[in-house]
């Protein structure tokens, strides 16, 4: 529901955005009131896949940095707006080229799988790319090579758990999913019994462990529409909680923990995209040498598709 704080705010954003030939895409944890004004809310790999077939001019993006990256990746000759050129995510800066170039070495002949959350250059010294959506598909469609996962060795660890495939994993993880505890999951199982428990692969083993499924963010928004159960018990960045409740009305969603926040995918608000419509900035841009060996394992993964 829009305040009507924002109602100025929002036609302003929507005005402005037609003037520009522009699309707004939030991600799943995107602030409600982000979500709602935006053309497409969705997890990486259904965000990557619009950013690749629009016929917008521009692109807003309400994510962050890495996410904004694939999409100039994907479409060079857009303008891809970042609102808060601040918005990072901690665990894609965990694993840099120069690093992976030095695993590499150690590691002669290594299929290197990054997962999406990761820089340009990261995806560029990488064979091929997943999101939490594709990650088992990726590693299964891979030969028997030698595997290094980078940068998530949680989202790694539940793959070749899966797959049994054997994997190096790099030791990056997410900052926010580490801060769902097993002991968040089992009291709340014994306060709604009957609840479904859906978590994200970024959580720790101890975690995912205790779940019914084991899905990317727009899995878990397929899972609530399908599942017969009322109450669901939601392992993932509290965000994704505002489109669940919208979309169910009907169901009960209960946070596995308060403390999951991504405080950069919260750096966007709506009077940052009005001003970045206005602007026609920040501007997200990588390099064409860089872009072309990142599109690679990109394309790669668009083509195994979820
Ligand atoms: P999804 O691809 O599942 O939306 O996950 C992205 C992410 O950053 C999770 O922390
Ligand atoms: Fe990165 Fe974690 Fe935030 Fe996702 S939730 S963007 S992995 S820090």
């Amino acid at each position: 529901m829009i305040e009507n704080r924002d109602a100025k705010l929002v036609e302003d954003i929507l005005r402005l955005k037609e003037q520009r030939k522009a699309i707004i895409l939030a991600h799943n944890y995107q602030l409600g009131e982000v979500q709602d004004i935006a053309d497409f809310v969705g997890d990486s790999l259904e965000l990557s896949q619009k950013a690749a077939g629009t016929d917008a001019e521009v692109i807003v993006f309400c994510g962050v940095h890495f996410m904004a990256e694939t999409a100039s990746i994907l479409c060079p000759a857009k303008t891809v707006l970042l609102p808060d050129i601040n918005a990072g995510c901690p665990m894609a800066n965990m694993v840099t080229a120069e690093k992976l170039r030095e695993r590499k070495r150690e590691l002669p002949g290594v299929t290197v799988v990054c997962y999406v959350n990761s820089t340009a250059e990261v995806k560029a010294e990488s064979d091929i790319c997943c999101t939490s959506a594709n990650a088992v598909k990726v590693i299964e469609s891979l030969d028997d090579k030698e595997i290094l996962f980078v940068p998530d060795q949680y989202l790694g660890y539940y793959v070749s758990t899966r797959t049994g495939r054997k994997m190096h994993l790099w030791p990056g993880f997410c900052p926010t999913h580490i801060r769902i505890r097993p002991e968040d999951i089992s009291r709340l199982k014994r306060e709604y019994p009957q609840a479904k428990v859906i978590v994200h692969p970024e959580c720790r083993p101890e975690v995912t462990a205790l779940a019914d499924e084991v899905l990317s963010t727009g899995g878990i928004c397929r899972f609530a529409k399908q599942t017969e159960a009322t109450e669901i018990i939601v392992g993932t960045e509290i965000g994704i909680i505002h489109r669940l409740r919208k979309e169910n009305p009907g169901k009960k969603f209960i946070p596995a923990s308060e403390q999951a926040v991504c405080p950069n995918m919260k750096l966007i608000t709506l009077e940052k995209i009005l001003w970045s419509l206005e602007e026609m900035a920040p501007e997200v841009k990588v390099s064409e040498e860089t872009r072309l060996k990142a599109k690679a394992a990109v394309d790669k993964m668009l083509e195994i598709g979820r």
